[in-house]
């Protein structure tokens, strides 16, 4: 179901047979303001414009021949050529009915299926992950779900940073530690410490240093026993990361990780492709692109380094043999990005190279989906109180622990509290950050976030409960219920086109990477839900039971709603709060 492309259909059928020029679009959209139906079709002004008629007398002749059928109780014209919709309540019944009934919710598949691959999370190896890299998984991941249950082939991809100068430091520092009895999962238990420990060791000791560097040489060289060494310390750091996916609920897996060091073996092809394009130089030993597509004020071109001076390749080659495998090897339609917007004009020159190299076709459309920092309440970066950065592992926990605080206080007698509390914590964290505009800075903070009100994570899974209690009052299950949805009240009305909204709302989530319209949507549901508790009593002993089962019927419709709005931004709900 997709009232707004129904809409749009018929409007554009009347729109021909009204004579406008067939390039003039309906412009059908839900009414932002009570008064204007329920659905707008606003293309009439344009399409006069273009004709050079009256819009108002033209609004006239489309809405002649507009046939609505039953979807529509009453049209009208309204200011200059606004045709305002009104939508008929016993279509909305049948609507919402069927809805209901439908394992899938009336979400229809998306009608070209494509492959989309997904990069996100992507943390590097060598630290511990911390609160930057929330931000990337848990935006990424609720895509990717948005994105599979529309009926795309989604292929994720974890681009770990799981080489580079680095590493030659932590290995050299983890085989002395094992050389001292250590495991490698003892030595590399805190991530952080251990690189601290591996740093201060390199600027203490000239002969560790001298090693270090000695293991990055061999390391590209793929001597085995360095490589042993670089594998123990890629597997445990991946440990740690999928510890935090799980308690994330973050849908990656080890399956998923194509890391930094895929790509080795394509890194000098790729610069020798350039050379042979004549697209880059050498500019003090380097080997460099100079991308006049992306030059400042000035005219000065855009630096693109791909080869180091000694022959090091970059952070870009690599994502440049990315891009190009994912275009060429994995079919891609679409490649997303969720990094930091600080990358931008990292991912603008990969992405501006790679077309100019031919290593994506014009077909393929790459975006990088930017979003904004985490802040404290300081107005500066999310830091820990002596300046750190804080682990991500550390904050989930706290998220729980005050979870369990505020569920405790509400209902002290919950039972299976430790699991609610879980889920709200976690869900909290993850809600707060999808809630805002992606692209945006947003401030952390505890006591909005944990509210049981406002657009929160607490607020629609309670929401939920309220449904699910009601249905243990009734002593009925969903399923058994029989009768017809009857659309009386207003609140009932507005509540049923809202639920029929969600496949237009994923559309749009999955076309601009922006969930934060999803939660808005949601908080939407929950609201109108609230709004129609009030006024439409469902289990008074005064209500006829017809009355009674149509309501439960909307009950239900809004519990799925919100636990598969919910689900595919990686929030659980609890049967009971
Ligand atoms: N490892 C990088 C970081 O932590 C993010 C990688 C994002 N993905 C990419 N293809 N560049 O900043």
């Amino acid at each position: 179901m997709n009232i707004r492309e129904l809409l749009s259909e018929k409007v554009r059928t009347a729109m021909s047979a009204a004579g406008t020029p067939s390039d003039c679009q309906p412009m059908v959209a839900a009414a932002k303001k009570a008064g204007f139906g329920d659905y707008q079709a606003n293309g009439a002004m344009g399409a006069a414009k273009k004709m050079g008629t009256n819009p108002r007398e033209l609004a006239g002749k489309i809405v002649t021949e507009l046939q609505l059928d039953d979807i529509a109780e009453k049209v009208e014209i309204a200011g200059p050529g606004f045709i305002n919709i009104h939508l008929a309540p016993q279509w909305l019944a049948q609507q919402t009915g069927s809805a209901e009934r439908d394992t899938a919710l009336a979400i229809r598949p998306a009608e070209t299926p494509q492959t989309i691959v997904v990069d996100y999370s992507s943390p590097n190896l060598a630290k511990e992950m911390h609160v930057g890299h929330l931000r990337s998984s848990i935006i990424g991941d609720a895509l990717v779900r948005i994105l599979e249950r529309l009926g795309h082939t989604v292929v994720r991809q974890n681009h770990v940073g799981d080489w580079g100068t680095q590493f030659g430091m932590l290995i050299a520092e983890l085989e002395e530690q094992l050389a001292q009895n250590e495991s490698a999962t003892m030595a590399l238990s805190d991530l952080e410490v251990f690189y601290q420990q591996a740093k201060a060791h390199f600027d203490a000791d000239p002969a560790f240093a001298d090693k270090a560097r000695d293991y990055v040489v061999k390391l590209q060289s793929g001597d085995e026993q360095v490589l042993k060494l670089w594998r123990q310390f890629k597997q445990v750091s991946l440990e740690h990361s999928a510890e935090i996916y799980q308690k994330l609920n973050v849908s990656l897996t080890e399956a998923d990780v194509r890391g930094e060091s895929f790509y080795n073996n394509d890194l000098a092809p790729i610069v020798a492709e350039l050379q042979e394009q004549g697209l880059c130089s050498e500019d003090q030993g380097a080997q460099v692109v100079f991308l006049q597509e992306l030059a400042d004020k000035e005219g000065n071109p855009s630096p693109v380094i791909v080869q180091k001076k000694g022959g090091g390749f970059l952070y870009a080659t690599t994502d440049l043999a990315a891009l190009r495998y994912r275009a060429v090897d994995l079919n891609a339609d679409r490649i997303l990005y969720f990094i930091d917007a600080r990358q931008s004009l990292h991912m603008q020159q990969v992405f501006t190279l790679a077309r100019k190299a031919g290593f994506v076709s014009e077909q393929v459309s790459l975006e990088h989906h930017a979003f904004g920092t985490m802040m404290g309440s300081d107005g500066k970066p999310f830091k820990t109180r002596s300046g750190g950065t804080v682990k991500l592992s550390a904050l989930l926990d706290e998220a729980v622990e005050r979870a369990r605080a505020v569920i405790t206080d509400k209902n002290p007698e919950l039972a299976d509290a430790d699991e609610v509390a879980r889920k709200v914590g976690i869900g909290a964290v993850k809600y707060a950050d999808l809630s805002k505009t992606r692209t945006n800075d947003y401030v952390f903070n505890w006591d909005t976030m944990l509210s049981f009100e406002g657009n929160t994570a607490p607020y629609l899974q309670y929401a939920y409960t309220r449904v699910q209690s009601i249905f243990r009052k009734a002593g009925v299950s969903p399923e058994s219920i029989s009768a017809d949805i009857i659309i009386g009240a207003e609140q009932e009305k507005a509540l049923a086109i809202k639920l029929l909204q969600f496949g237009e709302v994923l559309a749009q989530v999955a076309d601009d990477a922006l969930p934060h319209v999803l939660c808005n949507y949601l908080y939407d549901v929950a609201s109108l839900y609230m709004r129609f508790y009030e006024a439409c009593p469902i289990l008074k002993s005064d209500v006829d039971p017809a009355t009674r089962d149509s309501r439960l019927r909307l009950c239900h419709l809004v519990a799925r709603t919100l636990a598969t709005g919910l689900d595919m931004l990686g929030i659980e709900v609890s049967e009971q709060m």
